[in-house]
């Protein structure tokens, strides 16, 4: 495959081979020469609207306020209970302009061509860190954007250079991360020329972890990859990208790192802490939802994009045994609502059999003292992470979303959660959208389970903070279920202050009312998150590239698969009730 990628980059740079530079601990890097560009500063793009920010606790208080002339902001309701409008349509469409003009400045170029965004682009900000490369994960809601807005090139670039960074050799501390991991983040560098002092080259430089802060593995990366390749197929109508040789062969090297046997007795993907857009110990190692759902979503993707041919069929087996048996788990396994928390309550523990209904053993103490409380009686949502004896019941924002996107989550247990953000509009919400996860960490839990980290101070960035990113995902899903009103209100709540408040990356406090304490400005993915659900809210139909509908053969299979084994006939009653959500 390296080889293919490699003679593909250098028709399109038609430029010389790649050079090989040798690393310090004896490593070939192979690197490829190219022009560099880099994103033009855009001076004028300070200029802040006039709005000024509000408070809005909940959609019913939302709903309930009038017009505030001094504002120019219009709260009142449509027929359907939704807030008519918040902005005027002028600042509005001045405000996605800025958006666009931002989201261009942001674009990474090498050899000429867009390969990318930058994670911040605020010039302003002398602690850049890593926010000068280009991420996997960010990049998603810029590449979105592009593909909506008829620019191909950018996501295509971007698709075919990764692929090219996936075949690294790579190494932290002499070992290699698994073959088939995506970078989490690339730079392009401008170095001197081998052998030639008046010229320099410009070469790719992937970061897999080994230099990130913490050495986090970007598992969510390759996810993220196999998502927007489909996106861009189902978007251009451009399946040539998807087919060719070394494409196929990218998909299948992720696949296979994914479904790999080791001593895991669950279907979910087992990974360490800080693997996904939480990338610092925040409590989430093992089987973090948010993983589950991209997993879920990218082997749904690479199912529909595998060409067929004879090597791949046992790929493809394990691929559809691997979504049944996943989706039956986080179905069953995952899902709370107040019926399932009483189940839960009342748990029999210390269980020894085939039909134990408390499988985890679960202490029904671990049901935190706020749930109870907090817990609507109409909605649900999927629990963080499940282990033996474990349930984190926190609910996170990007794993919940993305279940209903990818269908993880049945059509009610979808439902449920919209349900669960319209009753806690105020803790998920708040005054700007969205909470990563809920609640914060507080006290001796915060210094236990994330090291004392003093980034993730209880609602502060990972640990209960707010991130406008997390729009484009929450407008995918309720278009999904048609109830697009839901992303409509949240958008309105963002626009009274993001472009006010320089785009931040997060926001803090438990009501999001502070710019995140060491929050970049200028975040890409905070201006592309909201363009992407600008441009869907407008156009509906077009989530259809985002979204995976739920697979009816699989369903079959599922039901055949229990039926055929000895030991799942013992429970087979509670599992085909529970399955039909
Ligand atoms: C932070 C975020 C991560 C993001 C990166 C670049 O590390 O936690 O999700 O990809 O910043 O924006």
């Amino acid at each position: 495959m390296a080889a293919t990628s490699e003679a593909v980059l250098q028709v399109l740079c038609n430029l010389k081979p790649r050079s090989t530079q040798i690393n310090s601990l004896g490593h070939k890097n192979h690197r490829t020469i190219s022009a560099f560009h880099y994103g033009s500063n855009v001076n004028d793009r300070f200029r802040s609207l006039s709005c000024k920010c509000r408070q809005i606790d909940n959609v019913a208080d939302a709903i309930n306020e009038k017009i505030d002339p001094f504002l120019n902001v219009d709260l009142s309701t449509n027929g359907n209970g939704a807030l008519s409008s918040t902005l005027q349509t002028s600042s509005i469409s001045s405000l996605e302009e800025e958006a666009w003009e931002l989201l261009r400045a942001s674009m990474v170029y090498y050899c000429g061509n867009p390969v990318g965004t930058i994670a911040a682009n605020d010039p302003n900000d002398s602690s850049i860190l890593n926010y000068d490369q280009v991420f996997i994960r960010d990049f998603i809601p810029s590449g979105i954007a592009f593909l909506l807005k008829g620019e191909y090139d950018i996501v295509r670039n971007f698709i075919l250079h990764t692929l090219q960074l996936q075949s690294w050799e790579k190494t932290m501390d002499c070992h290699s991360p698994g073959q088939g991991l995506m970078p989490a983040s690339f730079k392009v560098r401008t170095v001197p020329l081998d052998g030639d002092d008046s010229a320099t080259e410009d070469i790719l430089d992937p970061d897999f972890g080994e230099a990130a802060i913490g050495r986090v593995a970007p598992v969510d990366s390759g996810l993220w990859w196999i998502i927007l390749l489909r996106a861009y197929g189902k978007c251009t109508g451009d399946l040539s990208v998807q087919e060719r040789v070394d494409v196929q062969t990218g998909i299948k090297m992720i696949l296979k790192l994914c479904l790999a046997d080791g001593f895991d007795m669950f279907p979910t993907l087992l990974v360490t802490d800080g693997s996904c857009m939480i990338d610092r110990r925040m409590g989430i190692h093992g089987h973090p939802l948010e993983i589950q759902a991209l997993f879920y979503s990218a082997l749904l993707s690479a199912k529909e994009m595998l060409t067929r041919e004879d090597a791949s069929a046992d790929l493809v087996t394990a691929l559809n045994n691997r979504l049944v048996a996943l989706s039956f788990y986080v179905r069953e396994y995952y899902w709370i609502d107040m019926r399932k928390l009483n189940e839960i309550y009342r748990y029999k523990t210390e269980e020894y059999s085939y039909d134990a209904v408390n499988k985890f053993n679960i202490y029904p103490d671990q049901i935190p003292p706020w749930l109870g409380e907090w817990m609507p009686n109409k909605g649900g949502y999927m629990i963080g992470n499940l282990q033996p004896a474990h349930m984190d019941f926190r609910f996170f924002s990007l794993g919940n979303l993305w279940s209903i996107v990818s269908s993880l989550a049945t059509s009610d247990q979808s439902h449920a959660i919209l349900d669960l953000y319209e009753a806690k509009w105020a803790d998920l919400v708040a005054d700007m959208p969205l909470k990563i996860c809920y609640p914060a960490l507080e006290g001796q839990e915060w210094s236990i389970i994330t090291g004392s980290d003093p980034k993730n101070t209880p609602w502060s960035y990972h640990n209960g903070g707010s991130w406008p990113t997390l729009l484009w995902q929450l407008t995918v899903a309720s278009i999904k279920l048609n109830r697009p009103e839901v992303a409509e209100n949240a958008v309105k709540v963002a626009e009274q202050r993001l472009a006010k408040d320089k785009w931040p990356e997060y926001y803090d406090t438990k009501r999001a009312r502070f710019i995140g304490k060491q929050a970049h400005l200028y975040q890409t993915w905070s201006i592309a998150g909201y363009v992407v659900a600008k441009q869907l809210l407008a156009n509906p139909d077009a989530a259809k590239i985002l979204v995976n509908v739920e697979d009816t053969e699989l369903v079959n299979a599922f039901s055949c698969m229990i039926s055929a084994n000895p030991r799942n006939k013992r429970s087979r009653k509670s599992i085909n009730q529970s399955f039909i959500v």
